[in-house]
């Protein structure tokens, strides 16, 4: 299974040594925590799994699905001058950004479990606080056109469009988060790995 199976299963890691108590310095300290992440590179696990599997991966759906074509069916309006279109913007809005609150609930949890002082919290920071000002743009642009939700004007729509490109941005820090720095992936995941609904290890 390659590089990934290390010695060190989950109820062994007490054992991990310890190299010395003077952990007083910042230099020991970097060094400690440097060497516990080569022995154990799955230090971060999603607490908030459904039927063995993370959470907020799931639930993003909703904004990335629900919040761009809402920016779309805006777009079709400008176009048309047909106000319909973005009625629905206006209501695919509404439930985007709720989705989107709810997937940042969890999102909030696994970061919250992230060892601090790692690349993966300042990726998970920077993600997050994107996606909270992607939601409140959009929540913006919504209460904006309340009023009349058939003609939304030109700024709602700008609002959306650019809370969009920050989608993006976002987006692709959560790629990195999981993709490049493992956050979410079970121990010792691997290409035969059991079924995750056994909860046994993935690396028996
Ligand atoms: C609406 C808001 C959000 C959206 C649309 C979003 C989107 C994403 C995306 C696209 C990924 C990568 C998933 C994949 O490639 O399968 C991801 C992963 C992640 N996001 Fe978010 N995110 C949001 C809010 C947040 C917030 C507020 C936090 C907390 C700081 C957060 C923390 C994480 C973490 C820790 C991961 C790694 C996977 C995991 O442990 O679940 N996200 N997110």
């Amino acid at each position: 299974m390659g590089k990934a199976s290390l010695p060190f299963s989950k109820d062994r890691r007490s054992e991990l040594p310890r190299f010395c108590d003077c952990e007083k310095d910042g230099v020991h300290r970097l060094v400690h925590r440097r060497l516990r992440l080569r022995l154990n590179p799955f230090p971060m696990q999603s607490k908030a799994k459904f039927l063995g599997h993370p959470l907020h991966p799931i639930l993003i759906a909703f904004p990335l699905g629900l919040l761009p074509v809402a920016v779309l069916f805006d777009c079709i309006h400008l176009g048309t001058g047909n106000g319909l279109w973005a009625q629905i913007a206006y209501y695919l809005i509404a439930v985007g950004v709720l989705g989107g609150l709810l997937a940042a609930l969890f999102g909030t949890i696994d970061w919250l479990a992230i060892p601090a002082g790692t690349r993966a919290k300042r990726i998970g920071s920077l993600h997050g606080a994107i996606n909270v000002a992607v939601m409140a743009l959009f929540a913006l642009s919504w209460w904006l056109r309340r009023a009349d939700p058939t003609k939304p004007g030109l700024l709602p729509i700008v609002l959306g469009i650019v809370a969009l490109g920050l989608a993006g941005v976002a987006g692709w820090l959560g790629g990195e988060l999981i993709y490049r720095l493992s956050v979410g992936v079970d121990e010792g995941a691997h290409l035969d790995a059991s079924n995750s609904l056994t909860h046994r290890s993935a690396r028996d």
